[in-house]
């Protein structure tokens, strides 16, 4: 089985945490992308998404979804996105589709966490994945000093400019021991916008795509 019908497994397993005539919230990448084909499926019965990315709302609209705003949904009751990395916790690195910030948002007014993965983004430790961090364009320099400062390697992602207008900087080097604290330390530097851990708000559910199919932790 390759790595991408993994991802499928385990994107169309995540629609038994859809509720019958709610509004679902959606992430952003390619495991998402089997996710979104998966409501397609069940359109008529959801009311419809709050999308984390301009990508995901394409896909979704052009499936006939209709995308609802985040300031006008109080709370949902899941949300379904990907990762990069995710420990044994359950706390995760994302961002690698740069749309972490919004991802972020979504996942805070949401209930119920349900994170879709193929078997080759569970680690012990996270950080071998270069961590993304959001950043406001005029604060770059001084954000990755900041980051050296704390350990890390930081790389300017080039040639990305987020949905929000921002930059990337992925930062490499990094063990991460105590995500919590970590996530706490990066958000207090002047000019990050969002950092890609998400530590305080992990996942609920973890659904792996494995070649006997997916397998759900809850
Ligand atoms: C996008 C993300 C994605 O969830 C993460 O990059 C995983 O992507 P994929 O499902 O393509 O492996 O955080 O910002």
């Amino acid at each position: 089985m390759t790595q991408d019908e993994m991802k499928k497994e385990a994107g169309w397993a995540a629609l038994e945490y859809v509720e019958k005539g709610s509004i679902v919230g959606v992430g952003t990448g390619s495991t998402v992308n089997h996710f979104i084909d998966a409501l397609g499926s069940i359109k008529d019965d959801i009311k419809g998404a709050v999308s984390s990315s301009e990508a995901s709302t394409e896909k979704l609209k052009a499936l006939g979804i209709e995308i609802f705003d985040c300031n006008d949904v109080s709370y949902l009751d899941v949300y379904v996105d990907g990762a990069d990395e995710i420990n044994p916790s359950r706390e995760m690195i994302k961002g690698g589709g740069a749309a972490l910030t919004r991802e972020k948002i979504v996942a805070a007014i949401s209930n119920k966490f349900v994170c879709i993965v193929d078997g080759s983004k569970a680690v012990e430790v996270l950080g071998e994945f270069p961590l993304p961090i959001e950043v406001i364009p005029m604060a770059r320099s001084y954000v990755a000093r900041q980051l050296v400062k704390l350990g890390g390697d930081p790389v300017y992602r080039e040639g990305v400019t987020t949905d929000n207008g921002n930059v990337i900087l992925d930062v490499h080097g990094l063990r991460i021991t105590n995500a919590k604290q970590f996530e706490n330390d990066v958000n207090a530097i002047a000019g990050v916008v969002t950092v890609g851990l998400f530590a305080h708000r992990g996942a609920d559910v973890v659904i792996t795509g494995t070649p006997q199919g997916a397998k759900v932790e809850s």
